[in-house]
């Protein structure tokens, strides 16, 4: 039997973060709950204290389970001078990770792969992510390292479901956010062409949330073909249109409201694209920039393109999506055409 505070169940969240504040919750032991109260456990030292304040009685309760976390299997077998290299950061695509192990953690690989299968009921897959993002498709190496040694998942975002193949298909889940800012400026009615669309993170997302026709353009095959199974998973048939196809070639003109261009290191290359596709509307400029200079060039760049172009613009933001390498970022700028 320990001690615990009794309370009403309605008052159950304003007490416990009392007892929070007060250092006297006992986070080792589960809270009892039945239909009208709950039974708080309490730290023994505390009992005094709490007297006054509040109902205690003593009662059975059960263990928390506390799971390890992914850093505390890492302090286990990294030694300290290890410990500082190692990144605790990873991607989650489904139920595939994928993490950087540095070079002078690489011996260990193996064993940080299957910690964070321990810690992580959720991943059953764990790759190594190679250095760069060098092809058209934008993929990285990938090395297996644990678990079941499979490419394909299913990842939940916002609601849309993307299957997809790691190893054939680029996705990124940090640009979760990203893709949310852009929806949340997308309207009813509006046509869109997504140039650099990958298994459709984008164009199924808007399509999914508002009554638009997307133009959701890849010129890698695998990606287009996962860009057809998750318009049919998400049932947005009627309103996206999968093209494969090099942007340049594949999209149409003079037809759309808003142009999503993430492409960030080659962008630039399809910014004239961008203002053919065009009628009026908002183009979205994904790009690469060193942190001294986030904008400024790329801005200049924007205006003499819009000005070959005979086109009149207006910046409407501008932001840092995320970090990319050290002092690099990936930027967005939204660039009104008028
Ligand atoms: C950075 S990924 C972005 C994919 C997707 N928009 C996303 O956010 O996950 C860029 C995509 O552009 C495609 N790509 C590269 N060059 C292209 C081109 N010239 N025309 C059409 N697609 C291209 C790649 O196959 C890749 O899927």
């Amino acid at each position: 039997m320990s001690p615990g505070v009794k309370a009403a169940a309605k008052d159950a969240e304003k007490v416990r973060l009392e007892l929070i504040r007060l250092g006297a919750f006992d986070s080792g032991l589960k809270i009892k709950r039945t239909k009208n109260y709950v039974i708080l456990p309490v730290k023994k030292e505390k009992v005094g204290e709490l007297g006054k304040k509040f109902a205690l009685i003593e009662a059975k309760f059960e263990t928390q389970e506390v799971r390890k976390k992914f850093t505390d299997y890492l302090h286990e077998f990294l030694l300290s001078e290890e410990i500082q290299h190692a990144r605790t950061s990873f991607d989650v695509i489904g139920d595939i990770a994928v993490i950087e192990i540095p070079e002078e953690l690489e011996r260990r690989e193996q064993k940080i792969a299957e910690s964070l299968l321990l810690a992580h009921q959720n991943i059953k897959t764990v790759f190594k992510k190679g250095s760069e993002e060098k092809s058209e498709e934008r993929l990285r190496e990938l090395k297996f390292l644990a678990g079941e040694n499979k490419t394909e998942t299913l990842h939940n975002e916002h609601g849309c479901r993307f299957k997809l193949d790691v190893a054939k298909v680029y996705f990124s889940p940090r640009l979760s956010y990203e893709r949310q800012r852009i929806l949340e400026q997308v309207k009813d009615g509006e046509a869109i062409a997504d140039l650099f669309a990958g298994a459709g993170p984008f164009s199924i997302l808007l399509a999914k949330y508002r009554d638009v026709k997307v133009y959701a353009i890849d010129a890698n095959p695998a990606a287009v073909e996962y860009l057809r199974e998750n318009i049919k998973l998400n049932k947005v048939e009627s309103r996206v249109i999968p093209l494969l196809g090099d942007a340049r070639e594949a999209a149409p003109r003079n037809v759309a409201t808003r142009v999503i261009m993430n492409l960030p290191k080659s962008a630039a290359q399809f910014l004239d694209l961008a203002f053919d596709v065009i009628e009026r509307g908002v183009i979205h400029f994904y790009t690469i920039s060193p942190e001294e200079d986030l904008y400024d060039s790329k801005i200049k760049f924007i205006e003499s393109v819009a000005e070959q172009k005979g086109r009149a613009i207006e910046i409407l933001n501008k932001r840092i999506v995320r970090p990319y390498s050290p002092r690099n970022y990936h930027v967005v700028i939204d660039v009104v055409v008028k």
